[in-house]
């Protein structure tokens, strides 16, 4: 069942049923503003950083779900509706909702008026556009009354939902003319407010919220918008909203636009006060003003589209099957600029007061937008590595305000270090810029320990040697990729965090996953290492790679697929020997696309065993058998019911390991189908079941195992996102950068008569024609650029301003 579809030309997920099964969000916001918006206009915005700047109230976990956002009432007299649908669910006569690249469009019909609201942040600009346009489609004069609303967060979103003592007394606002300003605790350490702003005169306001609602009402019955009269409210404490209240006449035909601005100002120290008490307001109208006409707003819609043809337009294929077009040139590439700018701190299923920036989430998602903006990742790169220690190892994440390492969150995460290195070549691949290597990088944020950006990378490397078990296999410490993996927590108590808790730090407990990761990364710092001319430390490194290859043989394999790791008491995980788990997917992933044992057909057996063992309807389930009772040696993994999230879900961030090791065995139609099996764009006809967003990747699509196989949760926030696209455009399709050009090196499903691809690549466009007359899945028989033919898969880096042609036949 489907609950709207695609518009591919205007770039747009078109929502036409409101009840869709959970709620269907959008984010808008490219930089430093941010805002989340469901179907139903329920949401929030922050400034940087969902935790301590945000703007507007949002409660998660609410009955019903999706409770509170930016509403806009509509009392026709008596009949009170919203353009969104919710809260009141009056039902309309056309509901749409139009969730594009950083905007989102709802449009509401009801008795002969239409509203549609355009919500949206403008490019490099702290505030949040609300654009309603009101429209009378009846043949008779339509008189109705309109109300805005917001309910502001007392900036800190923690404490926001716990502090009540104190919250209920810090509420501070000013009202002037159409603003409604939010001036919370801007007396005290704060230099920023925050208002929301009307280009047209008001007919009176409301600043309290439970005086415009009625303190037992939901936001569904106001009791100001039912009785149609504002109460003019000022907010001294309690909960501070913001309502702007019209009476409005419309002619038949007759179209009013009123655009609504929700700003965020920061003023110097020294410039906070207008008087006594009266906020420095000259910022804030500067901003407005920039909004203020509907012609101001249509031009700041444009540069968007803009922004995003120009981000789009450097990688865009076209291969006959729409699902898979869309996917990469819209929806894949959208998601993945979602997470690179949120990492995994705000979303419906991230409460924004959890995480900020993850260093492992982070790097992994640098790989699926390094392409759109190379300065931003080359930013974000030398952010991470200036929170790293000085023996390698990492804080797991940071906030993203301070920039600085959060400790709450832990460390001793064995597999984040070695991000660094494939973000960073990545980077160096697409960029051409080796200069990030040379760039004085703080430990721990502190410049006195400043050492060159390589010699991180080479402290990240030698972490994984410096930690060895007693099989010369890395060291997991606290868990590695999979977090849920805590094989020195051994705990027994309810109210300890499997994340931060080790009960006993041994160094028995090895990791065959970063085993695997470390051979790929090893071999791409070596082969980085000899691109700039350090001959010497690519040999050291060679051995190091080396050894850990023998140690896998040696220690890694258990017959027909790659083992998992050993526990605290060195017992294997991961083995047929097991009763449950078995086999697990991350080291199949990662020993195969390092390609260990290749040669000896260790590979082609693991992936062989996944087929078997791990791939289901939905996906490849992350372990079998599940788990089905908790062992206090493996921690938080075992405590999932069986079939979800890492017990035996289908963990849709791992699933592209396997395609892409698939491709290195060259069996292109594996590695399509199970890219096929967890891409949204083939899920929309099962949305019910599906249940989130089917234009996003989810974590999680729940296993075979689980009680609804199929069904989806954590969307958008995933490191699915970067990983897919890498799969799906790098080694499906094929087309990746390297040092010294762009290789084209397809693994498709043999029945592919061929594709074509664009991809823009250090200032060149190359326009790639793949052709496959012999109906191979791998292998490139001949390629030409401009016409003369090339050795090999590579085509070497062309001048930047030029257009290439370049054929590629398979055989
Ligand atoms: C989840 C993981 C997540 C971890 C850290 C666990 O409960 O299952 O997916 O990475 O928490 O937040
Ligand atoms: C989600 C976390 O964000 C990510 O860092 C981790 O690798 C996966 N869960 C698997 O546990």
């Amino acid at each position: 069942m489907k609950f709207g579809h695609y518009d591919d030309s205007a770039r747009e997920y078109v929502i036409t049923n409101p009840r869709t099964p959970y709620p269907w969000i959008n984010y808008l916001g490219n930089e430093d503003f941010f805002s989340l918006t469901s179907n139903t206009s329920g949401g929030y915005t922050f400034y940087k950083d969902a935790k301590f700047r945000r703007l507007t109230r949002y409660r998660y976990n609410n009955v019903p779900v999706d409770n509170g956002g930016k509403y806009f009432y509509i009392n026709d007299n008596g009949d009170v509706w919203n353009p969104g649908w919710k809260p009141t669910q009056t039902p309309l006569d056309s509901y749409s909702c139009r969730h594009g690249m950083s905007y989102s469009v709802f449009t509401g019909e009801r008795n002969g008026l239409r509203a549609e609201v355009t919500q949206f942040i403008p490019l490099k600009t702290w505030a949040e556009v609300l654009r309603v346009k009101l429209k009378n489609t009846s043949n008779a004069p339509k008189k109705f009354k309109f109300f805005s609303f917001i309910e502001w967060c007392l900036w800190n979103a923690e404490d926001d939902m716990q502090n009540l003592q104190r919250n209920f007394s810090t509420g501070e606002v000013e009202v002037v003319g159409s603003t409604i300003y939010h001036k919370t605790e801007f007396k005290e350490r704060r230099n920023h407010y925050a208002f929301y702003n009307v280009n047209a005169p008001i007919q009176g306001f409301d600043t309290d919220r439970d005086q415009w609602k009625g303190l037992y009402n939901n936001f569904d019955r106001p009791d100001a918008v039912f009785e149609g009269k504002p109460r003019n409210s000022e907010a001294h404490g309690w909960s501070p909203c913001a309502s702007h209240y019209f009476e409005i006449e419309l002619a038949p035909g007759e179209e009013k636009v009123l655009v609504f601005t929700l700003g965020y100002i920061e003023v110097d120290k020294d410039n906070k006060w207008e008087s006594k008490s009266i906020i420095n307001k000259k910022p804030a109208l500067e901003l407005m003003a920039r909004f203020d006409t509907n012609e101001k707003v249509d031009a700041e819609l444009k540069k968007l589209s803009d922004y995003w043809s120009n981000l789009l337009s450097t990688i865009e294929v076209k291969t006959g099957d729409e699902r898979i077009d869309r996917s990469v040139n819209i929806w894949n590439q959208y998601q993945c600029m979602v997470t690179f700018n949120m990492s995994r701190s705000a979303s419906f299923f991230e409460t924004g007061i959890g995480r900020g920036m993850g260093f492992r989430d982070s790097n992994q998602d640098l790989i699926g937008f390094v392409h759109q903006v190379p300065e931003r990742a080359r930013e974000r790169i030398i952010d991470i590595a200036s929170t790293q220690f000085e023996d390698g190892s990492a804080y797991h994440q940071y906030q993203p305000l301070t920039k600085r390492g959060n400790h709450a969150v832990g460390g001793n995460f064995n597999d984040d270090p070695l991000w660094l290195i494939l973000s960073t070549t990545d980077y160096i691949k697409e960029s051409g810029d080796y200069s990030i290597l040379d760039e004085m990088v703080p430990y721990d944020n502190d410049a006195s320990k400043a050492t060159s950006h390589f010699e991180h990378l080479r402290r990240s490397f030698m972490h994984t040697v410096n930690n060895l078990g007693p099989h010369g296999l890395p060291l997991i410490g606290r868990a590695d990729w999979n977090d849920c993996l805590n094989l020195n927590c051994f705990s027994s108590e309810p109210n300890e965090s499997f994340q931060t808790t080790n009960n006993q730090m041994g160094r028995t407990a090895e990791s065959l996953m970063i085993a695997g990761q470390f051979v790929l990364y090893g071999n791409e710092y070596i082969k980085l290492c000899k691109q700039i001319g350090k001959h010497e430390e690519a040999a050291v490194a060679q051995t190091h790679v080396d050894n850990m290859v023998a140690a896998v043989k040696a220690h890694g394999w258990d017959g027909e697929w790659f083992l998992r790791a050993y526990d605290f008491y060195g017992k294997k995980i991961g083995s047929n020997e097991n009763e449950e788990g078995k086999i697990f997917i991350e080291s199949q992933g990662f020993c195969g696309m390092a390609g260990i044992g290749l040669e000896e057909g260790l590979v082609k057996k693991a992936m062989d065993s996944v087929k078997e063992h791990l791939d289901c309807e939905y996906g490849i389930v992350l372990n079998q058998p599940a788990f089905t009772k908790y062992y206090i040696e493996y921690g938080e993994i075992s405590t999932y019911p069986a079939g979800y999230k890492e017990n035996a879900g289908i963990f849709c961030h791992n699933n592209p390991w396997i395609m892409i090791a698939e491709t290195l065995i060259g069996d292109g139609d594996r590695a399509f189908d199970y890219w096929a099996k967890i891409t949204p764009a083939f899920l929309q006809d099962i949305s019910d079941l599906h249940k989130v967003e089917p234009y996003v990747y989810a974590q999680m699509i729940a296993g075979k195992d689980a009680y609804k196989p199929g069904e989806a949760k954590n969307s958008w926030l995933t490191g699915t996102a970067a990983w897919n696209f890498a799969a799906i455009t790098q080694y499906i399709l094929g087309v990746k950068p390297d040092y010294t050009g762009l290789a084209v090196n397809p693994c498709i499903p043999k029945a592919w008569d061929g594709f074509a691809f664009t991809r823009k690549f250090r200032g060149a466009t190359y326009n790639i024609t793949v052709k496959n007359p012999n109906h191979v899945s791998k292998g490139v028989k001949s390629l030409t650029v401009n016409g003369a033919a090339v050795t090999g898969f590579v085509i070497p880096t062309q001048a930047a301003g030029s257009v290439v042609d370049v054929q590629v036949v398979m055989g």
